[in-house]
C-alpha cells in the first residue's frame, strides 16, 4: 500500500489549544508536536545499531519494533538526547538524518561530541546538563537529574519540556535509582514519561511507581521495555505499581506510531 509516511502524518496533524501530540516510537523515542506546529523528538533510535554492536556478545538486541520512520525521513526542530548510549544517542540515526541544517541538536556534552562527528555544525549544537533551561520557540527544555546506570556514560540527564501553553512533560531517561530524582517535581509535569525495565540498572517498574508518587503526574507513560527481546518487561507490572503506590496517577500505555493527544 502507497499511503502516507508516518512523518507526513505528524507534519499534517493539527494539535488543538494547551495540548501537546505525543508519537511512540520505541524504546525512549518520541516526537512531540505543539500547538504552534513545533516538532520536538527525543532519544530517536531508527536503527539496528545495538544488535550490531552487542554482535557475539550473548545480549540478544535484535530491534523488535520495526523502523517507523527511517532516519532520512526523520524531520524536527529540535533534536534531543538524554545521554551518550546507542539506544539513545544513535550514531548511524544522527549521521543519516538530512535536515541537519535546520534543526537545534540538544544533549549532554558527550551526546554534542557524537552530533559534531556525525556532521551537525557546532552552531546548531546546544549543550544541555542537569538544571539548564533552554528556550526555542514556544519550547522550554528543562534539564532534570538522572544517575548514570554504569561507568559507560557518566553524564545522563531527563528532561522536562514545557510545549507551549500546553502541558510539561517529564522524560526520566536512562536512570538508576536516587533520591534525587524527586527533585524534577519541582517543575510540576503533567505528564512522566519513564523507563520501567529494571535491566541493566535501569528504574524496575516498581521503582518508576514509587518515583511517580513523588513527582504527582497526572499521568505516567511507560517506555523503554518493548525494544529488545533481553532488556523488556510486561508493562502491566507498572500498571499494577503505579496503582499500588501512586493510585492517583493515571496509567497511560502508548502504541507506537500512533498519535497521543494530552491535553491540560
Ligand atoms: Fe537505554
Amino acid at each position: 500500500m502507497c499511503g502516507m509516511s508516518l512523518m507526513q502524518e505528524i507534519r499534517g496533524y493539527e494539535v488543538p489549544r494547551n495540548a501537546v501530540a505525543i508519537w511512540w516510537l520505541g524504546q525512549n523515542g518520541f516526537i512531540f508536536k505543539t500547538t504552534e506546529g513545533t516538532l520536538v523528538s527525543t532519544d530517536l533510535y531508527l536503527t539496528n545499531s545495538c544488535a550490531e554492536a552487542y554482535a557475539g556478545s550473548g545480549i540478544n538486541l535484535e530491534r523488535r519494533i520495526p523502523v517507523l520512520i527511517p532516519p532520512e525521513e526523520a524531520n524536527v526542530d529540535l533534536y534531543t538526547c538524554t545521554h551518550n548510549h546507542l539506544d539513545h544517542t544513535d550514531p548511524e540515526t544522527i549521521g543519516r538524518l538530512c535536515h541537519k541544517d535546520t534543526a537545534q541538536f540538544v544533549g549532554p556534552h558527550p551526546t554534542c561530541e557524537v552530533y559534531r562527528e556525525k556532521g551537525v555544525e557546532s552552531g546548531r549544537i546546544v549543550p544541555a546538563w542537569p538544571a539548564c533551561e533552554i528556550e526555542f520557540r514556544d519550547v522550554v527544555i528543562r534539564g532534570a537529574f538522572a544517575l548514570p546506570t554504569d561507568d559507560s556514560d557518566l553524564n545522563h540527564m531527563g528532561f522536562v519540556f514545557q510545549f507551549g501553553k500546553g502541558p510539561r512533560v517529564y522524560v526520566t531517561g536512562d536512570t538508576d535509582y536516587s533520591e534525587l530524582l524527586a527533585s524534577a517535581a519541582r517543575h510540576a509535569p503533567d505528564a512522566m514519561i519513564t523507563c520501567i525495565n529494571g535491566g541493566f540498572n535501569n528504574l524496575s517498574h516498581y521503582e518508576a511507581a514509587r518515583l511517580a508518587a513523588q513527582i504527582k503526574p497526572k499521568v505516567a507513560i511507560p517506555c523503554h521495555y518493548d525494544m529488545f527481546p533481553d532488556n523488556s518487561v510486561e508493562p502491566g507490572q507498572f500498571r499494577a505499581s503505579l496503582a499500588m503506590n501512586a493510585p492517583e496517577v493515571r496509567y497511560q500505555q502508548l502504541e507506537h506510531g500512533k498519535p497521543f493527544l494530552f491535553s491540560l
